[in-house]
């Protein structure tokens, strides 16, 4: 179980998810991540052991992606599941990622030298719950943790099936429940108390990196997240537990007529 700590930043949290805070949720999470921007890549090292640039490139092998796809990669904050993608997509492809934080998209823009056989990605500034693209424009949507911080999840995937071509595909890489009671015990541990202290240590911010666990208090189980994206409009909707369910990977499909 999730534990209920005395965390101030757990009041927050409740109170900007209720459904009448969306624009308080909205200003909280772009100060969070404009505050963590610069050293967010080392955080996620540090917090996944190194991790999640696998997990990336699993969820782009797991979506197919094909040389000369389009792709949009949202929240994309420091544009890591762009890279991925304009990896598979090769030179014929491209990529957008886009992102309502401009601290984090800064970070982002500097690793776009494009190489020769990648596609080329541009970053945008633009909100998942209104997305400035065309109805069907994309081959594939990539989201890495970025779902769980929406200030309306049913909206940002109403949004994203929008955008993509009929028969298209959706990857959501979020934080899941871990799925072995012990191990689950260990990780809230090491996630709710020792996670903040190494972002007080590393980025002098303990209140941002309170923020990311508990965020999760709020964000759907594996099967409602699956749920959702079905409500959504997606179909063959599934997951796969990474790091014994630490993480989920849900794939979604845009029906196609
Ligand atoms: C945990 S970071 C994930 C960054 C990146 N996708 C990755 O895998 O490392 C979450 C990102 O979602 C962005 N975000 C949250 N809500 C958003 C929204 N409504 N529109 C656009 N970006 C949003 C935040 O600014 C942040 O950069």
């Amino acid at each position: 179980m999730i534990p209920k700590t005395n965390n101030p930043v757990r009041q927050t949290v409740e109170r900007i998810n209720q459904p009448s805070q969306e624009r308080e949720k909205e200003k909280y999470v772009v100060g969070v991540f404009d505050s963590i921007a610069n050293a967010y890549d080392l955080m996620n090292s540090l917090m996944s052991f190194g991790l999640h640039r696998y997990w990336r490139k699993y969820a782009v092998r797991r979506l197919g992606v094909f040389s000369g796809a389009t792709v949009l990669d949202g929240c994309t904050g420091t544009a890591e599941f762009a890279l991925a993608s304009a990896r598979a997509a090769g030179p014929k492809g491209r990529v957008i990622g886009f992102d309502f934080s401009a601290g984090m998209l800064k970070y982002g823009k500097p690793k776009l030298n494009r190489r020769a056989n990648e596609a080329p990605i541009s970053l945008q500034q633009a909100n998942a719950l209104s997305l400035p693209y065309k109805t069907a424009q994309f081959d594939f949507v990539t989201v890495g943790c970025g779902i769980r911080n929406l200030a309306d999840i049913d909206q940002g995937l109403r949004e994203v099936c929008r955008v993509l071509k009929p028969g298209g595909k959706f990857a959501c890489l979020d934080l899941g429940r871990p799925v072995i009671p012990i191990y689950s015990q260990l990780y809230y541990f090491f996630f709710f108390y020792v996670v903040p202290l190494i972002g007080k240590l590393v980025a002098s911010q303990y209140e941002a990196y309170s923020y990311l666990p508990h965020s999760l208090a709020t964000f759907p189980k594996q099967e409602e997240l699956q749920a959702k994206m079905q409500q959504a409009g997606f179909k063959n909707v599934h997951y796969v537990n990474l790091a014994e369910g630490a993480m989920a990977l849900h794939i979604g499909e845009k029906s196609a007529a």
